[in-house]
């Protein structure tokens, strides 16, 4: 039997995390409104909970960037390689490249995506756990283009999903693969084709249409580890469905960072994620 490496998790310290602009409808109303005390122990919390299944990284924080903590827009990791995020916002911008060394001083080959193309990396694109199959959510921040270049930058099957409700800009703030092949969403949050797609490629029982309250609480924002969860919060009805898929949850409040608009998934970045055999092989 193989003893699998821990997954790891990059995460930035909120040192510098504030809601100092508006780019999403989460932020209206909350500049200056954050308390960082609360935003740091609300972190470690995360950190700590992680830390008992996986390994977390993390890199400097760095002023003027206060939605660096959102690890999970710094790329797309795929194997050795990153797809660095190219921000739609200005405001974002600068945090480019801060990952890029940060990534490049790890040993990941750095890939750029055309210029003038936006991609917000894992907070948009996200690997399906039962095939070898890549999620793209577009409409928001990513764009519908950059589907084929990730098909052949990473040699991968990439479907396109369209977000269209501003509250999940994000495809992980709606959609969230599992182990195992499972997923929880939030269907509204799509148009028609997606959730078809969606319902294409994935059975029934492997997937749970979370209620708009679920979804608001950030339900769907989940890391995964194994057969463990972390999330914001989640209602009883969904607890049950996770453990009767066998997984354990823990639900850790952040409320702080959902003044921003993000929760547990985009506070971290999944590093290590390996190629299936067959690529491996081919490339
Ligand atoms: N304020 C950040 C933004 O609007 C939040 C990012 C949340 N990240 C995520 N992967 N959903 O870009």
């Amino acid at each position: 039997m193989t003893t699998l490496a821990p997954d790891t998790f990059l995460m930035c310290a909120p040192e510098h995390f504030e809601v100092a602009y508006i780019i999403n409808p989460w932020m209206e109303g909350n500049i200056a409104h954050g308390d960082r005390l609360t935003a740091q122990g609300q972190w470690q919390e995360l950190v700590h909970a992680l830390r008992t299944v996986a390994r977390v990284d993390c890199m400097p924080a760095a002023a003027g960037v206060p939605d660096m903590v959102f690890t999970a827009n710094g790329g797309l990791v795929l194997g050795d390689k990153v797809i660095l995020s190219a921000f739609k916002h200005v405001e974002r911008q600068p945090e480019e490249a801060h990952f890029a060394a940060w990534f490049a001083a790890r040993g990941l080959q750095v890939l750029r995506m055309p210029h003038g193309l936006h991609f917000e990396g894992a907070g948009d694109a996200l690997l399906d756990r039962g095939s070898d199959l890549l999620w793209l959510g577009y409409g928001h921040r990513s764009e519908l283009a950059c589907a084929p270049v990730i098909a052949d930058m990473l040699g991968i099957e990439v479907q396109p999903l369209q977000l269209v409700d501003p509250r999940f800009y994000h495809l992980d703030t709606c959609f969230c693969p599992l182990q195992g092949g499972y997923l929880l969403y939030y269907p509204a949050a799509f148009d028609v084709a997606a959730q078809e797609r969606i319902a294409a490629r994935v059975p029934s029982h492997k997937r749970f249409a979370v209620t708009q309250q679920d979804a608001l609480n950030f339900a769907c924002n989940a890391v995964n580890s194994g057969k463990h969860v972390f999330l914001n919060q989640a209602s009883p009805a969904l607890n049950a469905q996770l453990e009767r898929w066998g997984f354990s949850v823990s639900q850790i409040a952040l409320t702080e960072f959902m003044k921003a608009g993000g929760a547990a998934k985009c506070l971290t970045l999944k590093m290590n994620e390996p190629r299936p055999a067959q690529q491996v092989a081919a490339g």
